[in-house]
C-alpha cells in the first residue's frame, strides 16, 4: 500500500479519532467554511511532524513509492516511460485549503476540495526513456520535479456503502487537476552520466519545461489521482459516514 496521504483524508480522518481533542473541533455537515478552516488549522501544526495520538504520517515530506508516468505514442511530442521510486513530496507544510466543496448529508454527489501549493518537489530516484519535443532521453538516477505556486483540485463521487447496517463512503472517480504557474526538472545521470549531453537535456527541459508540463499534465493528474482515490475511501471506510461530523444541534 502506497504511504502517500492526502491531507484532507487525514484531516478528515483525524476529525473522528476516538481520542481527538476537540480543538479544532470537527464540523457540521457541509459547513465548508469549517472545513476550510479545520484543514488550514491541522495542516500548518501536523504535517512536519504527524501525530501518533491521532495515527496521523508525516505529510512534509510525503512518502511516495512509486509513481509511474507513461504516455504517449509515436506521434505525440512526448512520448516517455517515467519511474519514480522511493520518493518523496516535498511542500505539504505550506498547502492552504481555499474552498471545499460538498462533505454535507447527500453522500451520492460530488465532494471537493481546492487548495493552493507555493512549491511542490518530487525528490528521489527516477527512471526514464523516450522522447522529449525532438530529443531522445534516457537514464537513471536521482531527480526534482518542482512545480511552483500550484492551484489543485481533488473531486470524486461519494458512493454510500452498507456495512453492518452502517452507512460508509466510497470515493468513486476522482478527479485530480494541478495547473502550475512555473516547473522546475532536474534529473542526475541522464545518459549514463554523460555530462555534456546530460546538461543539455536539463537546460532543454527547463526551457521548455511548460511545454513538456502541457503534454504530460493529464498523465500526471491521473498518476495523483489513482494513488489518492485508495486511500480516500480507505479513511472513509474506517467509521460510518455520519460520525466524520459534529452532531447536529437540534436532535
Ligand atoms: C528541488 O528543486 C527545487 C527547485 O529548483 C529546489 O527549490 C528544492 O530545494 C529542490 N529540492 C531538493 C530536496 O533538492
Amino acid at each position: 500500500m502506497s504511504r502517500i496521504v492526502l491531507p484532507l483524508v487525514l484531516c478528515l480522518a483525524m476529525a473522528v479519532q476516538a481520542d481527538f481533542p476537540n480543538d479544532p473541533k470537527p464540523c457540521k455537515y457541509g459547513d465548508t467554511e469549517c472545513f476550510v478552516k479545520f484543514c488550514n488549522r491541522l495542516i500548518t501544526e501536523k504535517a512536519t511532524e504527524g501525530d501518533d495520538s491521532l495515527n496521523l504520517v508525516q505529510l512534509d515530506p510525503l512518502a511516495v513509492d512509486r509513481m509511474v508516468l507513461k504516455q504517449g505514442d509515436d506521434r505525440s511530442p512526448v512520448r516517455i516511460d517515467l519511474t519514480f521510486t522511493n520518493n518523496k513530496l516535498f511542500g505539504n507544510k505550506d498547502l492552504r485549503f481555499k474552498k471545499i466543496r460538498g462533505f454535507g448529508k447527500e453522500i451520492a454527489t460530488k465532494h471537493e476540495m481546492i487548495m493552493t501549493s507555493k512549491v511542490y518537489s518530487l525528490v528521489g530516484e527516477y527512471s526514464i526513456k523516450g522522447q522529449v519535443l525532438v530529443l531522445p532521453i534516457s537514464g537513471s538516477g536521482h531527480s526534482n520535479m518542482t512545480l511552483i505556486g500550484t492551484d489543485l483540485k481533488v473531486s470524486f463521487i461519494g458512493k454510500p456503502v452498507e456495512k453492518n447496517g452502517e452507512i460508509y463512503m466510497e470515493a468513486t472517480d476522482l478527479q485530480y487537476y494541478l495547473k502550475p504557474k512555473s516547473q522546475h526538472y532536474h534529473f542526475s545521470n541522464l545518459f549514463n552520466g554523460d555530462k555534456i549531453l546530460g546538461d543539455t537535456m536539463n537546460t532543454f527541459l527547463n526551457e521548455n519545461g511548460a511545454a513538456i508540463f502541457s503534454e504530460t499534465k493529464e498523465t500526471i493528474e491521473k498518476a495523483f489521482a489513482a494513488l489518492y482515490q485508495p486511500l480516500i475511501t480507505r479513511v472513509f471506510s474506517k467509521y460510518p459516514y455520519a460520525k466524520y461530523f459534529a452532531a447536529e444541534e437540534s436532535s
